[in-house]
């Protein structure tokens, strides 16, 4: 009987695993390679400190990862704050993390460029080049005059004059944002 017992606990785990490690290639072919890397706490703090934001401001996070830059947001006192994310395993992580801080940001596990963007004021993205150039004619096309894309790290090439501040003086080539209003 006990043997029964482990064997169906060893298949379930298998299984699983299974299905994350499925999720996880399926959400690296839509990534279009951008992997889940979470910002260190301390560039988080100076990013919330930098962007100028009203708290009933809509900010999204586009690849929101575990969350921990809306939950940032949130805690700064913002109170309208949503996350895409495509890959399961930083997605659990996120719902798992907001059922333990009481959290009311909504994320949604699904692929950024089905969001609504209409009523966003911000968008937050850490992603790299190929995907922001692909994000870059939903935010012309969707935003609304005044709306913010905040970009970390990297730049959407070719678009609006973006406001460059540099997080660190030690790391300008990555610890940076670049924010572009919409006009
Ligand atoms: C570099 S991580 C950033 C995570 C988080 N924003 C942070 O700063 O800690 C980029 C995230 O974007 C997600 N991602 C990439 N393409 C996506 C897409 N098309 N739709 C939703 N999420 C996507 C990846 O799965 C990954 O978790």
């Amino acid at each position: 009987m006990v043997w029964i017992v482990i064997l169906i606990l060893f298949l379930i785990g298998v299984g699983v695993a299974l299905i994350f490690a499925i999720a996880t290639v399926v959400a690296l072919f839509f990534a279009k390679g951008v992997p889940f890397v979470s910002l260190p706490q301390k560039t988080i703090q100076k990013i919330v400190q930098q962007v100028n934001f009203g708290k009933q401001d809509k900010i999204a996070d586009f690849g929101s990862g575990d969350g921990r830059v809306l939950f940032a947001f949130e805690k700064a006192g913002a109170k309208n704050l949503q996350g895409y994310e495509i890959s399961l395993w930083p997605f659990a992580l996120s719902r798992i993390q907001k059922f333990f801080k009481c959290s009311k940001v909504k994320f949604y596990f699904t692929n950024f460029h089905s969001a609504d963007l209409k009523d966003v004021d911000i968008v937050f993205c850490y992603l790299m080049e190929n995907a922001l150039k692909s994000l870059k004619d939903k935010f012309a096309q969707e935003l609304k005059p005044s709306a913010r894309v905040v970009c970390f790290g990297f730049q959407i090439k070719n678009w609006h004059k973006p406001e460059i501040i540099f997080l660190n003086q030690k790391n300008k080539e990555i610890d940076r944002i670049f924010i572009y209003t919409i006009v």
